[in-house]
């Protein structure tokens, strides 16, 4: 991999948090999939929302909505052209993916029939598990796995043996959050379309590492969280094909996502109102127009050749422990480095490094069906980002052998 040209200790700069200490050590943050931290210039945008123009939007003829509303308007703008979609209401926002996919699965309780079949990945989150179980609920559609192999990796000869014209709808992760999989999303797409289904890819952990097209992609739905690229946390967006969403029924109802409103019948907003029902995160929503911009300055080239080299640094190192296990994919994954060691529980693991100010995940990761495929009860979770350096996961590999050597 070619050397970076991210000055990365400029870029730490932008960082307020990676200055603070944890437990008297300085912080070694390698949770980013979980969550990313915000650089100052998404901070300033927030301090100066609240200080400037704090107001409600879509509602006033006042200087402040119409500011409020501009600045909104302008992120769902930034996103568009982030994600390249064909319109500016086709980017919906949401709290985020959980919403997101949760709004689409009430959506097709009023098409999905008994007896139709949806698949989903066996590598995905419970957020893209249970809005399907309660939509197979309510309508007798019947849930399938496509399943995963030791490796960590979508079985895609049993994809294609699942897929019929009885499949209706398809979902998997662009990025796995547990394992760092990344997913032949655009294979998986062409081919549900050639049976008629629709497809939603669930972008939460690829956008921090790549750019999706979703016009290239030809998908139906695609979505992604904003605190996971340098956002705050409560706002997202669900990206939907305009027919689908013209097609969709609103998800909450309320004020703004109305057309007209008698005690006989409602008409519902025009796209994208009629989906954003109710007050919405402004402030979150303009921050995540500028975290966008951030990492676009950043660029998202040298962004992901740099997590390459991280990734390929850490996962060496990680293998020279002793009794240390790497799951999921060998080659083609985000930075992500989902491991155990033998004899020893990830959560205790997890307090020991946490106790020398390093900051990793533990446990199922919300992804317990891939933990069972496994049969484990979890694993310790580190997932880097472009702020991260060489020096902080040779702190993590000293941290580690001092736990075995504490708990062995
Ligand atoms: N989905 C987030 C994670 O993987 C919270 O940690």
């Amino acid at each position: 991999m070619a050397n970076t040209t991210l000055d990365i200790q400029t870029i730490r700069k932008d960082f307020p948090i990676l200055n603070r200490e944890v437990n008297g050590k300085p912080l070694v943050y390698f949770d980013n999939a979980a969550t990313s931290q915000t650089p100052q210039q998404v901070i300033d945008v927030i301090v100066a929302y609240y200080q400037n123009y704090n107001a409600n939007i879509h509602r006033g003829v006042h200087t402040l909505s119409q500011e409020a509303t501009d600045a909104y308007e302008q992120a769902r703008k930034k996103i568009q052209n982030h994600f390249n979609a064909a319109k500016a209401h086709e980017i919906l926002f949401t709290s985020g993916t959980t919403h997101s996919i949760n709004l689409v699965a009430n959506g097709f309780a009023t098409i999905l029939e008994k007896g139709d079949e949806i698949l989903v990945s066996a590598l995905e989150h419970h957020s893209n598990i249970v809005p399907w179980q309660m939509l197979c609920e309510r309508t007798g559609a019947v849930l399938k796995v496509i399943p995963m192999s030791l490796d960590g990796e979508l079985i895609m000869t049993e994809f294609y043996k699942l897929l019929s014209s009885k499949t209706k709808l398809v979902f998997c992760n662009h990025v796995s959050n547990a394992l760092g999989t990344i997913n032949p999303i655009k294979e998986i797409i062409d081919a549900a379309h050639n049976v008629g289904a629709a497809v939603l890819i669930d972008g939460a952990q690829a956008a921090p590492h790549r750019k999706a097209d979703v016009q290239a992609l030809n998908v139906d739905f695609y979505t992604v969280s904003a605190h996971k690229m340098c956002g705050p946390t409560g706002v997202g967006m669900l990206y939907g094909k305009e027919e689908w969403l013209k097609k969709l029924p609103p998800y909450q109802g309320g004020g703004e996502m109305i057309a007209e409103v008698t005690f006989e019948k409602t008409t519902y907003a025009d796209l994208p109102h009629k989906f954003e029902a109710g007050t919405p995160n402004i402030c979150g929503g303009i921050a995540f127009g500028a975290a966008i911009d951030y990492m676009n300055s950043i660029g998202f080239d040298a962004i992901a050749a740099y997590e390459h080299e991280l990734l390929t640094y850490g996962t060496e190192k990680l293998l020279a422990i002793d009794g240390l296990k790497i799951y999921g994919p060998k080659q083609h994954k985000a930075s992500v480095i989902s491991f155990n060691i033998e004899g020893i529980h990830p959560y205790d693991i997890g307090s020991i490094l946490d106790k020398l100010g390093i900051a990793v995940r533990t446990g199922h990761h919300c992804t317990q069906p891939i933990m069972d495929f496994y049969q484990i009860p979890g694993t310790v979770r580190a997932s880097f980002s472009f702020y991260n350096t060489k020096e902080e996961i040779d702190v993590l590999v000293a941290g580690i052998e001092r736990a075995k050597t504490m708990l062995l």
